[in-house]
């Protein structure tokens, strides 16, 4: 997109002027129950694991949750507990070519979303002579590219508030030698400085 670094810096303090007063709640940094009250949470990959957890942790102090998965009516039973708890459930793949619309139909629901969890994810296992490239590609494709799309697309939404909230689901793979798992590591890797990079470049804004 932009041919050299200068380029790109340009582009990048276009945005400061048009920074909006930032409201003293997006200075909470510390998650308490006070801040998760007032917060609209989505979080990715919530059939199942850590992102399940998660969901029944931001309901317990708040409704303003939104869960999703791929596939809501494969795990109905999870979709009634969490929407009788107040929360909203909505299909959400990270890979899909109508995240756009997907993550439009999330802003909706509270006319806002504050805290982005990117949780989904799925590891591949196996010496590195074996693994299959395209199995290697596709969990990059949800890994990496997935979480990378939707904070794409929420990030003109928080800039525009001048404050949120970006929690990128990352492992311990990518802070240390694993063997069996080089690909998933590599994913996470990439995560890794993802986020690095994003958070000194969106700190400006609040988020
Ligand atoms: N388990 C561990 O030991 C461990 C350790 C370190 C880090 N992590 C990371 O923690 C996160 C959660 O792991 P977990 O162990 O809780 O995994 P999990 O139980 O297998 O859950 C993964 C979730 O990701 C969702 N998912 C997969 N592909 C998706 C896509 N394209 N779009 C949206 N959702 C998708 C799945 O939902 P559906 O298939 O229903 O859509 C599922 O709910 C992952 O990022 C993982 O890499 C896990």
């Amino acid at each position: 997109m932009y041919q050299t670094l200068q380029e790109a810096f340009n582009r990048f303090i276009q945005f400061l002027p048009n920074l909006p007063p930032q409201p003293s709640s997006c200075y909470v940094s510390v998650v308490s129950l006070e801040s998760i009250h007032q917060k609209v949470y989505i979080i990715t990959g919530c059939s199942s694991g850590l992102g399940l957890h998660l969901c029944r942790a931001v309901l317990a102090a708040s409704r303003l949750l939104i869960a999703t998965s791929r596939n809501p009516s494969k795990t109905p039973e999870l979709v009634e507990e969490i929407e009788s708890a107040g929360g909203t459930w909505l299909p959400l793949d990270v890979t899909s070519t109508i995240l756009q619309f997907q993550v439009a139909a999330a802003l909706q629901v509270h006319g806002q979303i504050d805290v982005l969890i990117n949780n989904a994810g799925f590891a591949i296992g196996g010496v590195i002579e074996d693994v299959d490239l395209d199995d290697g590609r596709r969990m990059f494709e949800t890994n990496f590219w997935g979480m990378a799309r939707l904070t794409q697309l929420l990030l003109p939404h928080m800039r525009g508030r001048g404050c949120g909230t970006i929690v990128n689901i990352s492992s311990g793979s990518a802070v240390k030698r694993m063997q069996l798992i080089a690909f998933y590591s590599a994913s996470k890797f990439a995560v890794e400085g993802f986020t690095e990079a994003l958070s000194a470049e969106v700190e400006v804004f609040g988020i």
